[in-house]
């Protein structure tokens, strides 16, 4: 392992005004996507949806770092076959690959899950190296309920996660670390710190005693939020605030950066929240965004299927990227969003 260049990979990820584009959506999870813009979810279509994203000039070379794709995406061409990887790397950005396969039930602990994939990882990573996949993520998945998450859940999954980053090392990767804290329930974002707090700590545990560098890899944590039915939503200065804090508490400086997920936030609120916690100050890592939903429900709803829309879906695309990498700096401002309107 080469951890200079594990190193260096990481924190270009997370270089100042950049973010992560996480376009590895399943297969499942995009049909769902292409199913509220009435588009069907076949090969080409998630090929030329892909394809304008990734031709998206403005977006893809100022304000985009890396691209997390899926197994499909990275072994596809353009229309004009040139390789989806290389219109990547052309533009600047690494690419980079989703290697879990998503979650089973977990045994003895009703309504968990645990995250899988790791059998035969090893000889899979070495064929998305030979693709160009600099980088990997694996998402765990921990649910705030009635009684859960248990130990049991927090557990597994973090050994999970510190599994896959070894192995991810080893074969010269750099891999994005997602234990997500799901913001589905009724919970308060006191519990929502709370938990984050008991799993982050759980996870760099096990990142610790499997010999993980925390100098070649990046943390993608949810924020700390309410749950989408609590009554009581915190602000966006609570979020910030909270968020730093809890953020301080767990992650060592070693770490080069942290890109979070959107989770289910609105466009804005994942902007606005990512700009508040820039405006609190030095931090000792790189801050920014990986997001999935918050860079692409405009772009997909502009584009919906139509090739006289690629334009627009560009223009939308380039649009959300620019108002997170200004948040990335704490340089946004939601008057912006209005004038693009
Ligand atoms: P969202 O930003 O839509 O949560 O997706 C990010 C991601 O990669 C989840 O694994």
């Amino acid at each position: 392992m080469n951890l200079t260049e594990l190193n260096r990979i990481a924190t270009a990820m997370v270089v100042s005004g950049k973010g992560i584009l996480a376009a590895d959506e399943s297969s499942g999870t995009i049909k769902k996507r292409f199913d509220a813009i009435g588009v069907e979810s076949t090969e080409s279509n998630r090929r030329d949806y892909r394809e304008m994203l990734f031709r998206s000039k403005e977006a893809m070379s100022q304000y985009i770092s890396g691209v997390i794709l899926y197994d499909e995406t990275i072994g596809q061409d353009a229309r004009d076959g040139t390789p989806l990887v290389k219109l990547i790397e052309q533009s600047g950005a690494i690419p980079g690959i989703k290697v879990d396969e998503g979650t089973q039930a977990l045994p003895m602990c009703p309504g968990e899950t645990v995250t899988v994939g790791l059998d035969r990882l090893a000889e899979r990573l070495k064929t998305y190296y030979e693709r160009g996949a600099r980088f990997a993520k694996w998402r765990a998945v921990i649910d705030i309920g009635s009684g859960i998450p248990s130990m049991t859940a927090i557990s597994v999954n973090a050994h999970a996660l510190a599994r896959y980053a070894a192995l991810c090392q080893a074969a010269q990767i750099v891999p994005i670390v997602e234990p997500e804290v799901l913001m589905d329930g009724d919970h308060d974002i006191d519990r929502c710190y709370e938990v984050t707090s008991r799993v982050l700590n759980k996870t760099f545990q096990e990142l610790r005693v499997q010999r993980v560098a925390l100098e070649g890899m990046v943390l993608k944590p949810n924020m700390a939020v309410s749950g989408k039915k609590c009554a009581k939503q915190a602000s966006v200065e609570e979020v910030a605030e909270k968020t730093v804090r809890l953020l301080k508490a767990c992650v060592p400086a070693a770490v080069p950066g942290i890109a979070f997920l959107s989770g289910g936030q609105s466009d804005e609120e994942a902007t606005s929240h990512l700009n508040a916690m820039h405006k609190l100050g030095p931090l000792p890592w790189g801050l920014t965004f990986s997001y999935g939903r918050a860079l692409q429900a405009a772009p997909q709803k502009a584009w919906s299927g139509k090739t006289e829309n690629v334009a627009a879906g560009q223009r939308a695309f380039s649009h959300r990227a620019r108002m997170n990498s200004l948040a990335s700096r704490g340089e946004w401002h939601s008057s912006l969003e209005k004038k693009a309107a």
